[in-house]
């Protein structure tokens, strides 16, 4: 058998996601190995407190999760090169691709947006779980990548892995999305969940937290801005909306109390933060607020960190897409899924 072409990769961020990522990697290596070929050896390594590094041999990612449980310095493992910062490792590397997971940033997208604007530019693919640098930027990071060849790819920024941007891009030919209703934010779809059994709001922000879920601020997950950013990155791919996360109607569950949850109970309803966008004159209208929904009815119906998007379309009418009690291991699969697809082309 022929030796597998090595693509390099990098990481910019190394925490839940990534690590998530790296674990189905380790099982599904030999797999993509033999169906495409390609073994990925990564040679850089960019995080905010635990340092930046590279390495040309290749950095053994078993050392890089040690040293971040340790919460020591990325400049320990053997063998690499002190890159200073972020940007520092798009300064003396350049990847095959960047693999891009850090924090949400919903006022600018930034630093992520600039990362990836770079990367792109260099000529470097970016796979990406982060929403914020789609909602703001996706037409000219779209352009960039065409215009250097590459890819930018995000299928993680809204539902993980569960294919939305993939299943329009590639099931849905010449289909206009004219627009959408979802449930999109699992941490406070875990929190309104609990609640209605009679956890208490902090309990249920703990066990996102446990899971790894919530966003690094939590208040970005209660305040509804998680579900604008999607919702604003729904409307600007699929919809070619130009539209910003502020101006998206929103309000967060932080006022929903037991109370409500045990009046829509009683009514036949369940309380659901509903991202909804749909098309207007010459725009998108994009609304993010809990509504009351029948229990029974398809949003209603998802509990726990499970999502549903509904998408209204012009030839298939309204297209379905659940996602049942997601964990980390599913955004995880998101970049592995990313990944492939720039493999296959
Ligand atoms: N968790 C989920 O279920 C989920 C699902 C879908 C999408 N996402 C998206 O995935 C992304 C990452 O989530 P996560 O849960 O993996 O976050 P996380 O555990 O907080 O990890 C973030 C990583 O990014 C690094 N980082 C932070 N700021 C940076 C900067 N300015 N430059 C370089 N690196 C930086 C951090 O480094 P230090 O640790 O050294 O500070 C850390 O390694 C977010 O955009 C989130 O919205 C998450």
């Amino acid at each position: 058998m022929s030796k597998p072409t090595k693509v390099e990769i990098a990481f910019m961020g190394m925490g839940n996601v990534a690590q998530a990522f790296l674990q189905l990697l380790a099982r599904q290596h030999e797999w993509v190995e033999s169906m495409y070929g390609v073994a990925f050896k990564t040679v850089g390594i960019a995080t905010r407190r635990h340092g930046s590094v590279v390495s040309s041999t290749g950095i053994d990612l078993r050392d890089c999760i040690d040293v971040i449980e340790k919460d020591a310095h990325l400049t320990t493992i053997p063998d690499c090169i002190d890159a200073g910062d972020a940007p520092g490792l798009l300064d003396v590397a350049t990847p095959d691709i960047i693999v891009e997971t850090i924090p949400l940033n919903p006022h600018d997208g930034e630093p992520a947006l600039g990362y990836i604007r770079r990367a792109l530019d260099k000529g470097i693919h970016v796979v990406s779980v982060n929403k914020g640098p789609v909602a703001f930027a996706y037409q000219e990071l779209k352009t960039l990548a065409d215009l250097r060849g590459v890819q930018y790819r995000f299928e993680g920024a809204v539902m993980d892995g569960a294919p939305v941007f993939n299943l329009v891009e590639y099931c849905l030919p010449g289909t206009s999305i004219l627009g959408f209703v979802g449930v999109l934010n699992s941490t406070t779809n875990l929190i309104l969940g609990g609640m209605e059994s009679g956890k208490s709001f902090e309990d249920c922000i703990d066990e996102a937290r446990r899971a790894g879920i919530a966003e690094e601020n939590t208040s970005y997950d209660i305040d509804g801005w998680d579900a604008a950013v999607k919702a604003t990155a729904l409307a600007r791919v699929l919809m070619g909306a130009d539209v910003q996360p502020h101006q998206v109607n929103r309000a967060g569950i932080a006022e929903v109390s037991p109370e409500h949850l045990i009046q829509a109970a009683a009514e036949g309803n369940v309380i659901k933060l509903i991202a909804r966008g749909h098309a207007v004159d010459g725009g998108v209208l994009l609304t993010v607020r809990p509504e009351a929904v029948p229990i029974s009815s398809t949003l209603g119906s998802v509990r726990g960190t499970s999502n549903v998007l509904i998408l209204h379309t012009d030839l298939m009418g309204e297209v379905a897409i659940v996602e049942t009690d997601p964990t980390i291991e599913q955004t995880g699969y998101a970049l592995l899924s990313d990944l492939i697809s720039i493999l296959k082309t």
